[in-house]
């Protein structure tokens, strides 16, 4: 494996965002390398999903900077986003798949969408993204028909398919059982090595973040609270951290 490279593909500075009256982001900073997997930890609600929606402009800061492969998008007009979203991909926790379309159509979707209209090219990279996540023998399903980790597998063709370079996954493993857990990690390390892809992946599941982790980042209290590799989180004095990882309630929350 090509060990990651080191500048950063999504940079952000300050970030705050309120919403109703909760200050949810208090400042954040995180620089996400290109290439590295880097994975997102911390308590539920504390704005690990908000977060990642600042990067492809589903929601706007009140304050900070974010710049995504060396484009500010903060302050881009809605369809100015489009190059962006073109450049990172997204696994939305559930899935999100059409119901009514195929696997073969839920994965061109985002190709159609983009105004790709080659017949021809549509049908290779649909292929070529469902052999990736070896998919290829159910592509005439429809999602009904489908497993969980399939389900999932199918939500990660459609987030390449535009050959994106960066994908953010929402709680992948959430709701899978240990085994395609495992299917799916892997799935994040094949596109890692053989395309370099940079991921950003939210997770409750500690044994994933030691397995594929380059680098977690610890969300609390609408900051990042620890950065590191999964050895340094391991060897971490901060007890937060460790009551986290050990999957211990916190009485400091
Ligand atoms: N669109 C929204 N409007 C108002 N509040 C929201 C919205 N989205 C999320 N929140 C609130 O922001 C907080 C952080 O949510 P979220 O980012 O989903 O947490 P998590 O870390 O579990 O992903 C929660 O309190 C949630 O209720
Ligand atoms: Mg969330």
């Amino acid at each position: 494996m090509s060990a990651p490279e080191k500048s950063p593909f999504i940079v952000v500075r300050g970030l705050h965002k309120k919403l109703g009256s909760q200050e949810i982001l208090r400042g954040i900073d995180l620089t996400v390398l290109k290439g590295e997997t880097l994975m997102l930890i911390g308590p539920s609600g504390e704005g690990k999903t908000v977060l990642m929606k600042h990067f492809i402009g589903l929601m706007r800061p009140d304050q900070g900077e974010i710049t995504v492969d060396g484009v500010n998008v903060v302050g881009l007009r809605e369809r100015e986003f489009a190059p962006v979203r073109k450049k990172v991909g997204v696994l939305f926790q559930g899935g999100a798949l059409f119901d009514n379309m195929t696997v073969e159509g839920n994965v061109a979707f985002p190709l159609i969408e983009a105004g790709v209209r080659d017949y021809q090219e549509i049908r290779q990279r649909v292929d070529e993204a469902l052999e990736l996540v070896e998919l290829s023998e159910h592509k005439t399903k429809l999602p009904v028909n489908l497993s969980g980790g399939m389900r999932k597998r199918c939500g990660i063709a459609r987030a390449i398919v535009g050959r994106a370079d960066c994908i953010l996954y929402d709680e992948p493993n959430s709701g899978l059982d240990p085994i395609v857990s495992d299917v799916i990690d892997q799935m994040i390390v094949r596109l890692q090595k053989r395309y370099g892809i940079t991921s950003v992946v939210v997770t409750h599941d500690m044994k994933s973040v030691f397995k594929i982790a380059n680098r977690v980042a610890f969300l609390k209290r609408g900051v990042i609270h620890f950065l590191g590799t999964p050895e340094e989180l391991r060897q971490s004095p901060d007890e937060e951290v460790q009551n986290f990882i050990e999957g211990r309630s916190d009485v400091t929350g």
